[in-house]
């Protein structure tokens, strides 16, 4: 059985240290046996939640994408950077809109409760974004997603990471690739 991973990251930013950590947690649930899609929450039609323009005008279309993207994925495997001691706008608010009920009114929670997520994080700081993780697994927890235990929080990342794009610390590329991996093996038991 194929174990489909969707892979997101809270920063749209060009040269964003949590994208390339992303990339090399994505590539270790590759290498496990997974199939990875990433999804740029930039790319999305997705405004800041409003209870009203959702009464009015139902859901935008970049949410009604991520959650058709959601439900098409066994787990979620998400880099949350941290602003300001916690996750960023821009993912929180793509799960607040995934969460909300979908145009057949089915409901956007069901979507996202029992499935596996990982979380990764990276700052120049010395916590590497360990704030924005407790955050965000709480708020992942709350909507019943099974975070696992693994995850990485890269401090001082903007001196971590080679032109290639790889860490140049390979203990830690060990470590990161093995929280992609984590994920794949408990999204196949749970498929
Ligand atoms: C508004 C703002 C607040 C920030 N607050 C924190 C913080 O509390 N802790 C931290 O480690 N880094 C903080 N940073 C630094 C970010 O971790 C850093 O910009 C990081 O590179 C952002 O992730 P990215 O490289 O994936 O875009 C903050 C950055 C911004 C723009």
């Amino acid at each position: 059985m194929v174990v489909k991973v969707l892979a997101i990251n809270g920063s749209s930013r060009r040269d964003s240290l949590n994208q390339k950590l992303l990339d090399i947690a994505a590539q270790g649930a590759r290498d496990a046996g997974a199939e990875v899609t990433q999804a740029r929450l930039a790319d999305f039609d997705l405004p800041i939640y409003d209870g009203d323009f959702e009464v009015e005008r139902g859901l935008p279309n970049g949410a009604r994408k991520l959650q058709a993207l959601v439900e098409a994925h066994q787990a979620l495997l998400i880099a949350t950077p941290e602003y300001n001691g916690g996750y960023t706008a821009l993912l929180k608010n793509a799960v607040d809109w995934i969460s909300r009920p979908r145009g057949d009114g089915s409901s956007g929670v069901a979507l996202l409760a029992g499935k596996a997520a990982a979380l990764v994080s990276a700052s120049p700081g010395q916590l590497g974004g360990l704030r924005s993780q407790t955050g965000m697994r709480a708020v992942l927890d709350k909507l019943g997603m099974l975070v696992i235990p693994q995850s990485f929080a890269l401090g001082m990342a903007h001196e971590a990471f080679a032109t290639d794009g790889q860490l140049k610390d390979s203990n830690a590329t060990r470590l990161v690739s093995g929280v992609g991996e984590g994920l794949y093996r408990l999204a196949l038991r749970l498929a």
